[in-house]
């Protein structure tokens, strides 16, 4: 288990504040100049810049303008903007106009095709970056391809790109699902995670702020920043405020960078707390999803267990579910007040828990995969460690329900059901193509 094993963080050798930074010794050099005042100036300076080059760059995502340099860009044109525009337009007056990021991912491939479906104006937006199997990235993007949904190619990141994109459309809607996921990746790429889901939000909400007309914006926050909370159920106003893992805590900050943006320029925004989604077209780093492919495989799974021999639950949501939850979220959110990069009076902030309020073991989960698969797992129970996940979630979605009209109807074994024939049905395909 590689992934156990702690990388070195370079989070670690940048200071948490430029102002914090001194050096352990200062060299004989430095106190002879005595040029002390001078010197914490630069190394502000430099720490600054560092930081800069450290939040607009990461190992998982190529940063625009080097793309650029490098002549291998893929926006820009007269066809790319006819394509744009064809995306966006909607079927009829009523319908939205939406911006989706991460649409080649998971619940961004999901909620696009079903906004494509009820008439509204889709364009995707995603990086392609490579922290799961790019293939099933390309596929989702072929789906959607066939719904009518294009997506542009580009990092959250690219000011000028999403420039771009909000003179070609005015997009009355951003439904935000772009970001660095998974818990336990974040020790290994840390930066990862304050690119897309820190640096990235805040370049996107930016963007949004000056935009005219302002946007709606609906976003992806996650049950994970209830962290180390034991109240169960989770209700949105338990404390969040001690995260388990560095992905919490970016989604953490997410939710007080919205209130921020909703405060100084009246952007509307809808953070969305999702519970363990899951599904066909999923995530491979998704338990449910790795444990399917071992299970077939023979390989043995591992499945963790907490402190005293304590089961390890999860309130697993079904896609379906989440992108009701989703679309309800953007049909009840009020207009953003400000115009012109100014606030002009007080808007819509909101926060919702989308679970399904029944939270199963893990253990559960794979004896539901044995039945459907027909074949046993090989089990290694072991101690849970402590890099980021949490014993147990269990949503209260009271609040969904009263002002969205939530209401998750799929249980876990007919969702996995569901999952297991896409899995086998999918990958019995990409078979037959590498076999030719
Ligand atoms: N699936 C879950 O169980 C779950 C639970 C809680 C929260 N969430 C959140 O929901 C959202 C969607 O999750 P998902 O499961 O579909 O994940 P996903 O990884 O499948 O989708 C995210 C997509 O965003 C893209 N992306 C990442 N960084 C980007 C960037 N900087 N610029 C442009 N595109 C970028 C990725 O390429 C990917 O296709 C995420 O914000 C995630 O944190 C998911
Ligand atoms: C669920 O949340 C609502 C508020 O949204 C609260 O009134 C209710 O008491 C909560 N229920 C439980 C069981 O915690």
């Amino acid at each position: 288990m590689s992934q156990l094993k702690t990388a070195v963080s370079h989070l670690d050798d940048l200071p948490s504040t430029p102002g914090k930074f001194k050096p352990d010794k200062p060299t004989p050099y430095v106190q002879r100049m005595r040029f002390h005042s001078k010197l914490t100036l630069w190394s502000c300076f430099v720490a600054f810049i560092l930081l800069f080059f450290f939040l607009t760059s990461s190992p998982g995502s190529t940063p625009s303008s080097s793309r650029r340099a490098l002549g291998s860009d893929t926006w820009g044109g007269r066809e790319w903007e006819r394509r744009v525009s064809r995306s966006s337009r909607k079927r009829s007056d009523g319908g939205l106009t939406v911006l989706v990021t991460g649409a080649a991912g998971f619940v961004g491939t999901h909620v696009s095709i079903a906004l494509k479906r009820r008439g509204d104006g889709v364009l995707g937006l995603d990086n392609f970056n490579h922290y799961y199997d790019t293939n099933l990235k390309r596929a989702r993007q072929k789906l959607l391809e066939r719904a009518g949904v294009f997506i542009v190619e580009g990092d959250i990141n690219d000011a000028s790109l999403l420039q771009k994109l909000f003179d070609v459309v005015a997009f009355t809607h951003v439904m935000h699902l772009a970001a660095q996921a998974g818990v336990r990746y974040a020790m290994q790429n840390p930066g990862s995670y304050v690119h897309s889901n820190i640096a990235g939000f805040v370049n996107l909400l930016e963007v949004c702020k000056s935009a005219n007309p302002q946007p709606s914006i609906v976003w992806a926050s996650s049950s994970s920043v209830y962290g180390l909370n034991s109240k169960v159920p989770f209700s949105e106003k338990d404390r969040t405020d001690q995260p388990a893992s560095l992905y919490a805590a970016t989604k953490k900050a997410g939710e007080e960078i919205a209130h921020t943006y909703n405060h100084i320029y009246g952007l509307s925004i809808t953070g969305l707390r999702f519970f363990t989604v899951y599904g066909p077209w999923g995530r491979p780093d998704m338990a449910y999803f790795f444990f399917t492919k071992d299970i077939l495989k023979g390989k043995p799974i591992t499945i963790f267990e907490a402190p005293d021999h304590g089961t390890v639950a999860r309130d697993f949501t079904y896609i379906d579910d989440i992108v009701k939850g989703c679309l309800a979220a953007l049909d009840t959110a009020k207009k953003s007040t400000g115009s012109g990069g100014k606030k002009k009076g007080p808007a819509q902030l909101r926060i919702f828990n989308l679970g399904n309020t029944a939270p199963l073991p893990v253990t559960e989960l794979v004896s539901i995969l044995e039945k459907l698969l027909k074949v046993k797992a090989k089990r290694q129970v072991l101690p849970m460690p402590r890099n980021g996940d949490v014993k147990f979630t269990h949503a209260n979605i009271s609040s969904a329900h009263t002002e969205l009209g939530y209401r998750p109807t799929t249980d876990l074994e007919t969702g996995l059901k569901k999952f297991v024939r896409w899995y086998l049905h999918y990958y019995s395909g990409e078979k037959k193509k590498s076999a030719w």
